[in-house]
């Protein structure tokens, strides 16, 4: 049974009349969603592997989050960081475990984070009168739509009518560390890298690539910062994107996946570096609220008890496998790029038709880079529903490409 509170042309005329036009949306209004299936309000069903954008680890609705949210919320829902509560220092305390030795801030958004990491690594030199301010961004690289972390996303088109950005950022192509060493100079601060491109295309850090940087970082009193947002929380098979890299970075960012749909954003640095955040040198009035940090930490507790990471690893094979079976079908099939459970097909032609075609049949994906189909099904995704979903991608590209 679902409930429909509003016909669907209602809805999309309040959007027309009443909501900002920034987004081109899929012509799609979700009433509700479990696992990994959401209802639009005319009662279609669809099989959901954007999954909020990465966000939605646990599939829609996932009663470990409700359950935290409720029981959360009959407690305390706002406080402000005058003071301390419980969730926000245990959820602390499990991301450090879980990453490095760290302490960690808590925002709202990835965008949030990463200016968090910008400001950061600017205060930790300036208290060192080093004269050190500039960061070493990544072409074709994401962060986000706020000021800083545009000025560091490595696209020109996301920069197109918003000049002047913020001073202080150079891009190097991702991947070529002699660029990297050609950039660095006694005014760079830090090196900012994704150790997967996700909205790029799919793209992960070449081996050996994050401990150049983090040998070249080391020689130079640089900071490495990993920007995790997409690659987090077990999306990648562990709980961090750099894990299977096995190379530490100074600074990461955390949002998306981080509490399961709830919004939350977290930026940890070594303890030593957080400590340039004094009292009153940055905050925020929502960051590390008791309702976003509980869904969090319920979200950990359940991929833990789950046993997740290796449910992703197990479907990541699987997908490939039979992903790399279709490459052998279609000659306009460039690529499939399989990280965990971000999937990258890679055509030839770009992918826009093929998404909507997709949503046609049932099933929503969505094209990044313009030719990169994404999968980003959530982390207990069952392989019945991804070869579901393969079904219905064959049908489509058959009518669409050779
Ligand atoms: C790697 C990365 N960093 C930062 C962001 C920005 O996150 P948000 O949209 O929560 O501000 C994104 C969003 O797609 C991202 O993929």
């Amino acid at each position: 049974m679902y409930y429909n509170l509003m016909k669907k042309s209602e809805i999309l005329r309040l959007y027309k009349n009443y909501v900002a036009p920034n987004y081109g949306r899929m012509p799609l209004a979700i009433v509700e969603g479990s696992g990994c299936k959401v209802r639009d309000a005319d009662g279609k069903e669809y099989l959901d592997f954007v999954s909020g954008i990465a966000v939605n680890l646990l599939g829609h609705s996932p009663a470990p989050v409700a359950e935290a949210l409720v029981e959360q919320a009959r407690r305390l829902v706002h406080t402000s960081n005058l003071f301390y509560t419980v969730p926000q220092g245990e959820l602390a305390r499990e991301l450090v475990r879980l990453s490095f030795p760290s302490q960690a801030l808590f925002v709202n958004s990835g965008a949030e984070a990463i200016e968090s990491a910008i400001k950061l690594a600017r205060k930790y030199h300036h208290d060192k009168k080093n004269g050190r301010f500039e960061i070493i961004a990544m072409e074709n690289s994401f962060h986000g739509r706020t000021m800083g972390a545009l000025s560091a996303t490595g696209q020109k088109k996301y920069h197109k009518g918003f000049a002047p950005l913020l001073r202080g950022f150079r891009h190097v192509p991702f991947g070529d560390i002699g660029a990297v060493r050609k950039s660095v100079s006694k005014k760079t601060a830090a090196i900012l890298v994704e150790p997967v491109q996700g909205e790029g295309g799919i793209v992960p850090a070449p081996a050996g690539y994050l401990r150049a940087l983090r040998e070249l970082c080391d020689k130079h009193g640089i900071l490495l910062i990993y920007d995790e947002v997409q690659t987090g929380m077990g999306r990648t098979g562990k709980w961090f994107a750099w894990q299977n890299y096995g190379v530490r970075p100074d600074i990461m960012t955390l949002a998306k996946g981080l509490a399961g749909g709830f919004p939350i954003g977290a930026m940890l640095a070594r303890r030593d570096v957080m400590a340039a955040f004094g009292p009153g040198t940055h905050a925020s009035t929502f960051g590390g609220g008791p309702l976003a940090c509980a869904s969090a930490l319920a979200v950990i507790k359940t991929v833990k008890q789950k046993n997740l990471l290796q449910n992703v690893k197990k479907i990541s094979k699987e997908s490939e496998r039979l992903l790399n079976g279709l490459k052998k079908k279609f000659a306009q099939i460039r690529d499939i790029r399989c990280v965990g459970l971000m999937i990258g097909i890679d055509l030839e032609v770009p992918g826009g038709k093929i998404v909507a075609d997709c949503l046609e049949e049932g099933m929503i994906i969505n094209c990044t880079h313009d030719t990169v189909l994404r999968f980003l099904p959530p982390l207990n995704v069952k392989i019945s529903e991804i070869k579901k979903g393969i079904k219905i991608l064959e049908k489509v590209l058959c009518r669409n490409i050779s």
